[in-house]
């Protein structure tokens, strides 16, 4: 189980005295929205890849069965694509909360899809959290997704919204369809 990284993120000072910051959202903050944003752009960010690495002790999974959600691994060349939410910096409060399982705020720079970028903030889980579960076969992958379920639903929808929501975009993410198509 991770170190619950709410305090850690709360010390972040990069977007002090900013009364609006954009958000990339990659995995659940795709599909679920329930926070306030002032406008949302589809964005990408060069050089991560999306992956299910990420264990789920506290949403899709229990401390004792995790699950598998999504974080960003790097990737020199490639693009993730994703959704980017204008907030208000108070709204990173219930947010710390919510992605508290091992989920850092991280800097990057965002690319618009229709156009122009701007400097944002993603959640990400990297290998160095304890609830960091790193690469492993599809199949297998896919078989801990099918069996996991936690205080927020089973594993399987996470995947299957996200799914959903990136095929919405046009988006075409090969290991999300691939973990998809496991799961059908
Ligand atoms: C994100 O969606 O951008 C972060 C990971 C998650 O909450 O699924």
């Amino acid at each position: 189980m991770a170190l619950d990284t709410t305090a850690l993120n709360r010390q972040m000072t990069h977007f002090d005295g900013r009364d609006a910051i954009w958000l990339f959202g990659y995995g659940s903050l795709i599909w679920k929205v329930d926070f306030p944003y002032r406008e949302r752009r589809p964005a990408f960010i060069h050089g991560w890849s999306r992956r299910f690495w990420q264990g789920s002790h506290d949403h899709r999974g229990t401390p004792e069965a995790p699950g598998r959600v999504a974080t960003l691994v790097r990737d020199p060349g490639a693009e993730c694509h994703g959704m980017a939410y204008r907030i208000t910096p108070e709204v990173l409060t219930p947010l710390d909360v919510r992605e508290k399982n091992g989920y850092l705020r991280e800097v990057v720079a965002l690319n618009f899809t229709d156009g122009d970028s701007a400097e944002g903030l993603i959640y990400l889980a990297t290998e160095e959290n304890t609830a960091f579960l790193g690469d492993a076969p599809l199949d297998a992958i896919a078989a801990q997704i099918a069996r996991a379920h936690g205080p927020s639903g089973p594993n399987r929808d996470y995947l299957l919204n996200l799914a959903e929501a990136l095929r919405a975009l046009d988006v075409d993410d090969p290991h999300v369809s691939a973990l998809a198509q496991r799961l059908a």
